[in-house]
């Protein structure tokens, strides 16, 4: 494997930890359930993403450059997304994610070998899904089902 593709492993493998990074604070703004669960499982996908590419460069009798400082951290808004709320967190997990298929994109316009290829496809799915369900979340206003449900459960307001 050339020293191209193991650069771009180790590309993809800080923009998985940036997103590992961005959805923690995600999760800690976030109350609704159906959302909160959506998040943590678009995590650990990013967490699982992280361990297999790494496989792949030290496979390639190269070591993984998993690095933790936010110097070169790709994702926006790192900082500002926790405390937002529901809506602040699929707001922000939006550009987040429509960056990280951008990228993983990008990185299959490249020649690879087909057992890196497969993984950086599968990847590219998992993007794929979490993108998808963060617009259907964002397009119905999911956050709202929590006010929903608080009223109905106190009793304040009517169910409509
Ligand atoms: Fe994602």
């Amino acid at each position: 494997m050339n020293k191209k593709i193991v650069e771009k492993l180790n590309d993809l493998i800080q923009l998985d930890t940036d997103a590992v990074l961005a959805y923690q604070q995600a999760i800690v703004g976030c109350e609704v359930t159906e959302i909160l669960d959506h998040l943590k499982r678009f995590q650990d996908d990013h967490q699982r993403h992280i361990g297999d590419l790494a496989e792949l460069v030290r496979a390639a009798g190269e070591e993984p450059m998993i690095k933790r400082d936010l110097k070169g951290f790709l994702i926006e808004g790192f900082t500002a997304i926790a405390s937002r709320g529901d809506r602040g967190a699929l707001m922000a997990m939006l550009g987040n994610e429509e960056l990280t298929n951008m990228r993983y994109e990008a990185a299959l316009e490249m020649e690879l070998p087909d057992e890196v290829r497969a993984v950086v496809e599968r990847n590219r799915e998992d993007e794929r899904r979490h993108l998808e369900w963060i617009k259907e979340a964002v397009a119905g206003s999911f956050w709202d089902i929590k006010e929903g449900a608080a009223a109905i459960a106190s009793g304040k307001k009517s169910a409509a």
